[in-house]
């Protein structure tokens, strides 16, 4: 193999855009059970954030319907959930729950409110 072809082969790897497929392995009706013991209190019932906590919380809980949210990746509402969002009452929820329970509630909250990347 030339020098050349590797160059080529190496470029290609590494400019390729990983991929962002939106493959979820959760499943949504077991997440929504999840959803309704920790997050119905704060995100609410319909997802909007206003569950029966949020009156109290000085940083509002996310309307998980919002654009903002629904044009953001599986891995960030991920990362947010297991990891929390720094210095918001959203802590993380990693050790909480399995990684098969993370994945649920992501499965139970992108079938409420789908992936939206139009703008
Ligand atoms: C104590 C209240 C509270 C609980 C309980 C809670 N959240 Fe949150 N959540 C928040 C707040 C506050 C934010 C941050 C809003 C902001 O950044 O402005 C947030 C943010 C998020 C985000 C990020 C949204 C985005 O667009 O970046 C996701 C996803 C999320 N929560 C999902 C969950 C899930 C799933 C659960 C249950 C496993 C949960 N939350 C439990 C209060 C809560």
């Amino acid at each position: 193999m030339t020098t050349r072809l590797m160059m080529v082969m190496i470029l290609l790897s590494v400019s390729t855009p990983p991929i962002v497929a939106q493959v979820i392995r959760g499943d949504a009706t077991a997440g929504q059970r999840v959803y309704e013991q920790q997050c119905l209190r704060c995100h609410g019932a319909k997802l909007d954030g206003n569950g029966p906590d949020s009156r109290d919380l000085i940083v509002r809980p996310a309307d998980l319907r919002s654009q903002s949210t629904r044009s953001k990746t599986d891995w960030e509402l991920l990362v947010a959930i297991s990891n929390g969002v720094l210095f918001t009452p959203m802590h993380g929820f990693r050790g909480k729950l399995t990684d098969q329970q993370l994945l649920d509630v992501l499965s139970y909250i992108r079938s409420v409110s789908p992936p939206d990347f139009s703008s």
